[in-house]
């Protein structure tokens, strides 16, 4: 069986706030909700928080229908792969097929992603693969046109070793500012906490969402 092709979105840029950082026990990645095509928003409420495997998920920015595509091929290796060796694959491994695709393809592909997931041997951790498809380790990492109003929140405010509900609340934070920023991020704040016990997901809608200054 190979990769679901059906669900691919035509059109549709996910230009996007993403986000994933590593604390004490695991990962936390979060996202904006808002594909736009043109000025036109195509869904507000897009998951851009997409699962990879059990304990490995990623955050998709760039060409929705590029994004889409590589994690369905991504999570199809690892699953075979799975089957083969019965070993769940490990995060650095994730991140290096996702590079791979990336790399191979970079002249036809328009992705930003962030790979974020717990495994045995290194815990939660964050990888980056930028368009061009480089691949590296990043403790905390931003991503989509909306990161770029944030970096110097996240310089101030990230601290190595969290603890989760901290965590949660610096995701939380960090994307509502970019959301408020970006006209191209919008919608509701999509959380997940992935630790050794698995993968908790959360939704912060409208109202709920923190307020900072708005002049
Ligand atoms: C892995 O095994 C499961 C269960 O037997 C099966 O459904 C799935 O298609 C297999 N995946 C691959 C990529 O072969």
């Amino acid at each position: 069986m190979g990769p679901n092709i059906t669900t691919f979105v035509m059109f549709g840029f996910v230009q996007t706030s993403i986000m994933a950082v590593e604390f004490d026990k695991g990962v936390v990645v979060g996202a904006d909700s808002r594909t736009t095509t043109g000025a036109y928003i195509a869904n507000r409420v897009t998951d851009k928080l997409t699962k990879v495997t059990d304990k490995i998920y990623c955050c998709r920015s760039g060409s929705a229908a590029d994004t889409q595509a590589i994690a369905d091929i991504v999570s199809y290796h690892l699953d075979f792969y799975e089957n083969e060796t019965g070993e769940p694959p490990r995060v650095e491994m994730a991140a290096n097929v996702f590079r791979e695709l990336c790399y191979n393809y970079r002249d036809s592909l328009t992705a930003g992603i962030i790979v974020a997931g717990w495994d045995k041997r290194k815990g939660g951790q964050v990888y980056t693969v930028p368009i061009g498809g480089m691949c590296v380790r990043q403790s905390i990492s931003i991503g989509g046109s909306g990161s770029t109003y944030v970096y110097g929140f996240v310089d101030a405010n990230y601290k190595v070793g969290m603890k989760k509900e901290e965590c949660l609340s610096f995701v939380t934070n960090t994307l509502a500012l970019a959301m408020s920023r970006d006209g191209s991020s919008g919608g509701v704040v999509r959380l997940g906490c992935i630790t050794e016990a698995g993968v908790d997901r959360h939704v912060i809608t409208g109202g709920d969402l923190p307020r900072f200054y708005e002049g």
